[in-house]
């Protein structure tokens, strides 16, 4: 079966509305022909302004992340509703830093992507290991456990709405990319436990995006590995110059 490529840039914590339209306008701009599956993630703040630029074309718009409840007295969240409203299409959930920096566990984020799912979001579970954690030999272990506990209560249908990006921690913002060979590991790795969970059919549909300073100049070869199927990109996501290439990648 043939997965769509799908790249994603994770804006993070970057740029006023100015900024962010300008990059916006510049990826419509670059990408109206792609041929992949794509996104942008602003940040809460900058979501409308990017919102009205993507409307119509072939970039999907994101958010990094959302409340684990509909509404309520939780000062300083986002909630489903709300990004529902502003034209969210997808929500980026687990990431490293909301994993480490903001300690969230398997059990909040597991929370979170339910609640995305079921108000009809399509979500990208990021998981990922510590360099501490694979040098302990312990990389696999700690995905696994990510992907399940994440996908706990998940249903086969639902999980049509879900990638999962495999962000090695120390590969992110750091220049050090995970060699395609080790990359292409734990991404069959992963494959393999949603196969264990949902059946070979779902594992083989399922699109896992590699994430960790990606570059123009690695895409391309992380991409020819079998069981990678797109990135999640942070740093070369904030301008158009190194966005657009990775996103337009050429097979090698
Ligand atoms: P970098 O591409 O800056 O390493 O960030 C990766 C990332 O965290 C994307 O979510």
């Amino acid at each position: 079966m043939s997965r769509p490529y799908y790249i994603a840039g994770n804006w993070k914590m970057h740029k006023t509305r100015a900024e962010a339209a300008e990059l916006a306008k510049a990826l419509v701009a670059g990408l109206k022909d792609g041929k992949h599956k794509y996104l942008a993630a602003p940040s809460f703040t900058l979501l409308e302004t990017v919102g009205a630029i993507l409307k119509g074309g072939n970039i999907l718009l994101g958010a990094q992340d959302c409340a684990e409840e509909e509404q309520g007295a939780h000062t300083g969240e986002v909630s489903v509703l709300q990004l529902k409203d502003l034209g969210v299409q997808v929500i980026i959930l687990g990431h490293s830093e909301r994993r480490h920096l903001y300690k969230e566990d398997d059990a909040l984020i597991n929370k979170k992507l339910k609640l995305a799912l079921k108000h009809g979001f399509e979500v990208i579970l990021c998981v990922g290991e510590l360099l501490e954690e694979r040098e302990a030999g312990r990389a696999e272990e700690v995905c696994e456990r990510q992907t399940t506990e994440g996908l706990k209560g998940v249903s086969a249908e639902e999980l049509e709405r879900v990638t999962i990006a495999y962000e090695p921690v120390w590969a992110i913002g750091t220049g050090k990319t995970a060699t395609p060979n080790d990359a292409e590991a734990i991404h069959a790795y992963i494959r393999k436990i949603v196969g264990k969970l949902y059946g070979n059919e779902a594992a083989e549909k399922i699109i896992i995006q590699y994430g960790g300073s990606v570059k123009p100049e690695n895409a391309a070869q992380l991409m020819a590995q079998k069981n990678i199927d797109g990135a999640l990109v942070g740093g070369a996501a904030l301008k158009a110059e190194t966005f657009i290439p990775i996103a337009k990648f050429q097979a090698v």
